[in-house]
C-alpha cells in the first residue's frame, strides 16, 4: 500500500518528537519541571490599571539601589530604622525570638511604635518619586501570638478537625484585626503544606495529610487575613497580607526531616503538595513563601522550574516570592549574604534575616554586573510594589495613624476570644468513649491530673511568643484560660469541685479524674521524631493513668499535641480520651465539652472529627496514593456524645525495631536521630545539613552522609566544626550517672593539625577536649571507639544544665573521619573528669 510522503513524514516527525521526548524524560535531570502537568490558571486576578499605572511610574524613576533594597528583608534583631538611610531595604520582619528591645514581653504599644519608626524611616528616604514604605511582616499563625494578650487560636491542626471553612475564615479575620491594631501589614501565614509524616516537627502547622481538605481551608484562611478578593473588603483596614506557604512539597519530604528532601514524582507533588496553592492563588494571596526543603536533590529556593515556570506562570501567580529565613544559605554556591541563584530561580524578597546588609550589597554587584539580568530585577520589583499598592501602603498613613492601630482592645477582645473557643469546640476529637462517661456531670467531686493541666505554654504549642514556645508558663500568658481553670469555672457553677493535682494524688476520693497530658512545645526541627511513640524515655504519665484506673476511678484522659501520636497504652487506660491539639489561649472551650448541663443534656456535641489518621504503631501512617495505610483511627473518625462504641484493648506493642529511637542516640544508622541536626561551621557562619552532604560556608569542613555513616572532612587552612545539636538539655543527671559521649569511628585520613571535641553549651559557651592523641594512635581505616564523659566537658568549662551540641569536632588540619554512630551512655573507662 502506497503511503502518502507528506503524511509519512508526518508521522515520521511524530515519532522522533515521541522518542526525543521519552529519552528526555528516561535520561532527565532529577527535579527537571514540566509545566503542563501543573494545574492553569489566567493572570491578572490582582491587575489594577491604576496600580500598574502607579508601579510603572516608580520603576521608571527608582535608582538600582532602590530596587535591589525592595529584595530585600531584615530582622529586627539586626536593624534599626535609622539603617533604613543608608539601606532602601523594602520590607523588615520579627522572627520568631525577635521583638522590640529584645523583650518578648514587649507591650502591643511597643510594638506599635517599633513598626512606626521603621515606616517613618522608610518614608523619609529622599528619592524622585513618592516614597516606599516598608512592609512589616511576623508570624501571626495561630491568632497574633507573638505578642501579649492576644487571642491565640488553636494550630492549623486543630483547624483542620473542624471542618469548618466558614469559621477558619472568620478566625482570618480576626487575627488581621489583631495584627493591624499593631501596625503590622502581613502575616507569614497560612502553611498549606500536606503533611505525610507526622515525624516533622511542624504538622500542626497542616490542616490535614488530605490535599482536598487542604484546598478548601487555605482559601478560607486567605479570605479572612486579607478580605475576599474582587470586593472593597479586599485589603481593607484592618486586613492583612497573607502568605501561602512554604512552596513546595515541605509536608513530604523523606522521613519528615525538617527543611529535608521530598522526593515525590512530580504529578504527586502537583496533586498532593500543591493542592493549596491554586485556591490560595485564586483567593488573591498576595504574597508566597518558597521553601526550605528541596524537591528531588534541588532546593526550592533554586528551584527556577517551580517558582517561576510553575507558580508565576502555569498557576498565574501575579503577586511576589519571599524567601524563608536564611534558606538561600542551603543553596550550594551560596551563603546567606550572597545568592544570585535565588533571584535567578525566581525569588523576589530574600529573607536575609541577619545578613541583609551583606546581601544587598551583594545583590546590587550582581546587578551591575549583569549577573542578575535588569529584567528579572524589574519583574521582581514591579511585584514587590504592586502588592504594597495593593495593600494600601501608598495612600495610609502611618502605621500608627491607620484606621484600627493603637485599638487594643482588639487584641483578645470578647468576640475573638469567643470565636476562639468555638474552634476549641469544634476541633476537639472524641476518639474513646467507653460506657458513654463523657459527657461528665458537672456536680461531681473531680480530680484534675497531669502535667498540662494547668499549663496554658503547652496549650498553645510552638509560635507563642517566641519561636519554639517553649518557656511560657501561665504568668507570661496572663490573658489565657488554662484547661484546669475552664473545668473549675464550670463545676463551680453548677456545684461541683475540680481539685488540680498535677502527679494525680488526692485525699478525697473523686468520682472521676480529668488528665491532660502529651507533647511539649516545640516548633521548626527541634520538633521532629524519629518515632510517633509519644515518649519512650518517659512514661510517668502513663503509670498516673494505670494508678487511678486500678483504683476504679473513672479517667477521662485530654490529650495535647501537635499531631497523632502512637498512645495505646495511654487509650487503653483511659475510658474516654480527647485529641484536644494544641487548642490555645481558650482553656474554657474544653470544658465545655467535656460537662454535661446541670438539665442532664449535653450542651454541646463533639463534632471535630480526625484530619490526619492516627498511628496503629510507633512509626507514622504510609499512603498509597490518598489512601493511609497503618492507622488505627482513619481520617474522619471522631465520636459524638453518647455514643460509646467500646474502643480496645488495643495491640501495647509499637512494633518498633528494639533500638529505634533509642533515648540517647544522637546518630544511628546513617542518619542523624530526630530532632538532632548536624552542623558544619567556620569563620563565615554555620549551615545545617538538610542534603546528603554540606559544605560550610567557607568550605573549611564538609559533611557527607554516606553507607558507613556522616563523613567529616577537613581540606586543612581554615577553622572548621562540625557539630550535632539541638535544643539544650540539661545533662547534670546524666553526668553524674557517668554518662559519655561515644562514638564508633573510623579514621579516613589522620589529622594533620590538633583536633578537639567538645560540648557546646551556647555562643561563649564550651568544654574542648583534646583528642588527637587517641585520633592519631587510631589506624586509618579501622573502626574505633572513643568516648568522653559529660563530668570531662564540665571540667574544661561546659555548663551542661543548657548543652546545645554535646558532640562538636573542630580543627584547621587536613583531616577525615568517618562516624557509623553517636550516643550518650554509660561507658566504662570514659574519661570522667574530676569526681
Ligand atoms: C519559617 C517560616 C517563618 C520564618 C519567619 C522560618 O524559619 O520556616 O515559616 O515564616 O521563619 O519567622
Ligand atoms: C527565628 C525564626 C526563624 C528560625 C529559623 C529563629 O531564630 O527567630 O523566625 O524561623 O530562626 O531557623
Amino acid at each position: 500500500m502506497a503511503t502518502h510522503p507528506a503524511s509519512l513524514t508526518a508521522r515520521l516527525s511524530f515519532l522522533m518528537t515521541a522518542l526525543t521526548s521519552l529519552t528526555a524524560v528516561a535520561g532527565e535531570v532529577p527535579g527537571t519541571v514540566h509545566p503542563e502537568l501543573w494545574p492553569a490558571a489566567a493572570h491578572g486576578r490582582l491587575s489594577r490599571p491604576e496600580v500598574e499605572r502607579l508601579v510603572d511610574g516608580l520603576l521608571a524613576r527608582m535608582s538600582l539601589e532602590e530596587k535591589v533594597g525592595q529584595m530585600v528583608q531584615g530582622d529586627i534583631d539586626s536593624i534599626r530604622p535609622a539603617d533604613l538611610a543608608t539601606y532602601p531595604l523594602g520590607s523588615i520582619l520579627a522572627g520568631g525570638n525577635a521583638a522590640p528591645n529584645g523583650d518578648i514581653h514587649s507591650s502591643p504599644q511597643a510594638w506599635l511604635d517599633l513598626i512606626d519608626d521603621f515606616y517613618e524611616a522608610s518614608a523619609a528616604r529622599p528619592a524622585k518619586h513618592r516614597p516606599i514604605p516598608v512592609l512589616f511582616g511576623i508570624d501571626a499563625v495561630h491568632g497574633h501570638a507573638h505578642v501579649v494578650d492576644t487571642t491565640i487560636f488553636p494550630h492549623n491542626v486543630g483547624l483542620g478537625a473542624m471542618h469548618d471553612p466558614a469559621l477558619i475564615e472568620k478566625i482570618g479575620r480576626a487575627t488581621a484585626e489583631e495584627v493591624a491594631a499593631t501596625g503590622i501589614d502581613w502575616t507569614f501565614a497560612p502553611t498549606v503544606a500536606v503533611v505525610r509524616d507526622v515525624r516533622w516537627g511542624r504538622s500542626y502547622e497542616s490542616y490535614s495529610e488530605d490535599p482536598a481538605e487542604v484546598a478548601l481551608y487555605a482559601p478560607a484562611m486567605v479570605t479572612g487575613l486579607q478580605g475576599a478578593i474582587g470586593t472593597q473588603d479586599f485589603m481593607a483596614p484592618g486586613h492583612t497580607l497573607a502568605s501561602a506557604k512554604h512552596f513546595l512539597g515541605d509536608g513530604g519530604t523523606v522521613d519528615g526531616r525538617d527543611q529535608g528532601n521530598n522526593l515525590s514524582p512530580e504529578s504527586e507533588l502537583a496533586r498532593v503538595h500543591g493542592a493549596g496553592y491554586p485556591p490560595a492563588i485564586a483567593a488573591g494571596v498576595l504574597t508566597v513563601m518558597a521553601s526550605y526543603n528541596a524537591w528531588q536533590g534541588v532546593k526550592m529556593h533554586a528551584n527556577h522550574g517551580l517558582i517561576t515556570d510553575v507558580l508565576k506562570g502555569r498557576m498565574g501567580f501575579d503577586g511576589f516570592v519571599i524567601g524563608d529565613w536564611n534558606a538561600q544559605e542551603e543553596i550550594p554556591g551560596c551563603t546567606k549574604g550572597d545568592c544570585p541563584a535565588a533571584i535567578l530561580a525566581g525569588l523576589d524578597m530574600v529573607m536575609a534575616a541577619d545578613s541583609w546588609k551583606e546581601m544587598y550589597e551583594t545583590l546590587l554587584a550582581a546587578a551591575r554586573a549583569g549577573r542578575i539580568p535588569m529584567a528579572r530585577i524589574d519583574d521582581a520589583v514591579r511585584r514587590i510594589l504592586r502588592v504594597k499598592a495593593l495593600a494600601g501602603l501608598f495612600e495610609r498613613p502611618s502605621p500608627k495613624a491607620r484606621p484600627g492601630a493603637g485599638d487594643f482592645a482588639a487584641l483578645g477582645s470578647p468576640e475573638h476570644r469567643a470565636l476562639a473557643r468555638q474552634a476549641v469546640r469544634e476541633s476537639l476529637v472524641l476518639l474513646k468513649n467507653d460506657k458513654g462517661v463523657l459527657p461528665l456531670d458537672p456536680r461531681a467531686h473531680l480530680l484534675v491530673a497531669g502535667d498540662f493541666a494547668d499549663d496554658v505554654g503547652a496549650q498553645a504549642g510552638g509560635w507563642t511568643l517566641d519561636w519554639q514556645g517553649n518557656h511560657n508558663s501561665n504568668a507570661d500568658l496572663p490573658a489565657a484560660t488554662s484547661i484546669f481553670a475552664g473545668i473549675r469555672d464550670a463545676v463551680a457553677r453548677a456545684g461541683g469541685t475540680a481539685v488540680l493535682s498535677p502527679d494525680g494524688s488526692y485525699t478525697s476520693r473523686p468520682d472521676a479524674a480529668i488528665v491532660v497530658f502529651g507533647e511539649g512545645p516545640y516548633a521548626e526541627f527541634q520538633g521532629d521524631r524519629e518515632t510517633v511513640e509519644l515518649s519512650p524515655g518517659d512514661r510517668h504519665e502513663l503509670a498516673l493513668l494505670r494508678r487511678l484506673r486500678a483504683a476504679g476511678i473513672p479517667i477521662v484522659s485530654v490529650f495535647l499535641s501537635g499531631r497523632p501520636l502512637w498512645v495505646n497504652p495511654e487509650l487503653d487506660a483511659s475510658d474516654a480520651f480527647v485529641a484536644a491539639w494544641l487548642p490555645g489561649s481558650e482553656g474554657g472551650g474544653v470544658a465545655d465539652l467535656l460537662f454535661k448541663g446541670v438539665d442532664g443534656k449535653p450542651r454541646y456535641d463533639f463534632t471535630g472529627r480526625l484530619a490526619f489518621s492516627w498511628p496503629a504503631t510507633g512509626m507514622p501512617v504510609t499512603y498509597d496514593g490518598d489512601r493511609p495505610q497503618g492507622a488505627l483511627f482513619p481520617r474522619g473518625y471522631g465520636l459524638a456524645d453518647g455514643t460509646s462504641g467500646t474502643v480496645g484493648p488495643l495491640d501495647e506493642n509499637s512494633h518498633l525495631a528494639a533500638d529505634r529511637g533509642a533515648p540517647g542516640t544522637l546518630f544511628q544508622s546513617g542518619h542523624v536521630t530526630a530532632p538532632w541536626s548536624i552542623y558544619v561551621s567556620d569563620a563565615k557562619a554555620e549551615v545545617r545539613l538538610t542534603m546528603p552532604s554540606q559544605p560550610s560556608p567557607e568550605g573549611a569542613v564538609t559533611v557527607a552522609l554516606g553507607k558507613d555513616g556522616f563523613t567529616g572532612e577537613w581540606p586543612g587552612g581554615h577553622d572548621g566544626v562540625l557539630r550535632i545539636g539541638g535544643r539544650p538539655a540539661d545533662l547534670h543527671a546524666a553526668a553524674a550517672e557517668g554518662m559519655a559521649v561515644t562514638l564508633r569511628y573510623r579514621i579516613d585520613a589522620p589529622p594533620a593539625a590538633p583536633v578537639r571535641l567538645a560540648a557546646l553549651c551556647g555562643k561563649r559557651c564550651a568544654g574542648a577536649v583534646d583528642v588527637t592523641a587517641a585520633l592519631k594512635a587510631a589506624p586509618v581505616g579501622a573502626w574505633r571507639t572513643l568516648s568522653v564523659g559529660l563530668g570531662c566537658f564540665a571540667a574544661k568549662g561546659a555548663d551542661l544544665s543548657q548543652v546545645e551540641a554535646p558532640m562538636a569536632l573542630e580543627t584547621s588540619g587536613r583531616f577525615a573521619i568517618t562516624v557509623a554512630d553517636i550516643r550518650l551512655a554509660r561507658e566504662e573507662g570514659a574519661c570522667q573528669g574530676p569526681s
